[in-house]
């Protein structure tokens, strides 16, 4: 068993996952797509969830397939529990059971508060927030029915909670966005507290600015560019790759030990890079 990333930044050549069966939801697009190409990649069999654009999904799962393991995509709303538990359900019974849970599925709709309506702050708090109650939910049940399989894991599940760095960063426009994020962080971490006797590891992963739809009008002209460049002291905008390789290591046993963490992927946009000059 060993690693290597290729100069174009891609997973290759190990199977670190072999055997393992993921849930990536949100899989059509951005972060997730890639995060599902990259558990294939690893040699995780891998359900590609999405809510639209099937066409995008099956995509994806042609990709995942290419790469000799099993995928399928499922359409369900993580945010309504009749269809979490039914992707989930499924899932057990086409591939068996479920090892890992990448619970990703997430959206914005920004607005000052004086104008952000009721339904634009419950959407976002359905979709980024309960969505991730409801599948982490789903597949904890499946993780302590089945226990420990050594030969496949030395956990029993791995549940990784796409969060943002909008969990400790406040975000005027986006209160919506950045409470359910903030809410992500205490999620993961009480279920981390709560599952981890049972052996199952619960982490988060918080992406910075990745080049991804959610998020095109920071980075799509070069005047958008520089602003959001002054806010990552590693000077680049970050790619959905970048993501992908984080979830992939975080959710093998090489992390066997990272209980209730949050890796921050984000080119140091944690670290108030307003105070290197400042203060
Ligand atoms: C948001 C992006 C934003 C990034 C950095 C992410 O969580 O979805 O829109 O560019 O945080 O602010």
């Amino acid at each position: 068993m060993g690693t290597s990333v290729s100069v174009d930044g891609q997973i290759t050549a190990f199977p670190l996952l072999r055997g393992q069966k993921a849930l990536v939801t949100g899989a059509n697009s951005g972060i997730g797509k890639a995060t599902a190409i990259g558990l294939g990649r690893m040699g995780a069999d891998v359900v590609v969830n999405y809510v639209a654009d099937r066409d995008a999904a099956e995509k994806v799962v042609q990709e995942i397939e290419s790469l000799g393991v099993r995928a399928y995509a499922h359409e369900a709303d993580v945010s309504s529990e009749d269809q979490v538990v039914g992707m989930v359900s499924r899932m057990v019974e086409e591939l068996g059971t479920i090892d890992i849970l990448v619970a990703n599925a997430g959206l914005q709709r920004d607005a000052p508060l004086t104008d952000m309506t009721v339904d634009q702050w419950h959407k976002v708090l359905d979709v980024n927030l309960t969505g991730q109650f409801l599948c982490a939910r789903e597949a904890a049940k499946e993780f302590l029915r089945r226990g420990v399989v050594p030969e496949v894991s030395s956990s029993a599940g791995k549940i990784i909670c796409m969060s943002s760095v909008h969990q400790i960063i406040p975000w005027a426009g986006h209160v919506n966005y950045a409470a359910s994020k903030g809410g992500v962080l205490m999620l993961m971490q009480t279920l981390a507290q709560e599952l981890a006797p049972h052996r199952i590891r619960v982490n988060a992963v918080a992406p910075g600015a990745i080049r991804t739809p959610i998020n095109r009008s920071a980075w799509d002209t070069p005047e958008a560019e520089a602003s959001l460049l002054s806010l990552i002291p590693y000077r680049r905008v970050g790619e959905p790759e970048d993501i992908a390789r984080a979830v992939a290591v975080l959710a093998s046993d090489l992390l066997d030990y990272v209980v209730g963490s949050t890796l921050y992927v984000d080119g140091g946009m944690t670290l108030f890079p307003g105070f290197a000059t400042g203060g």
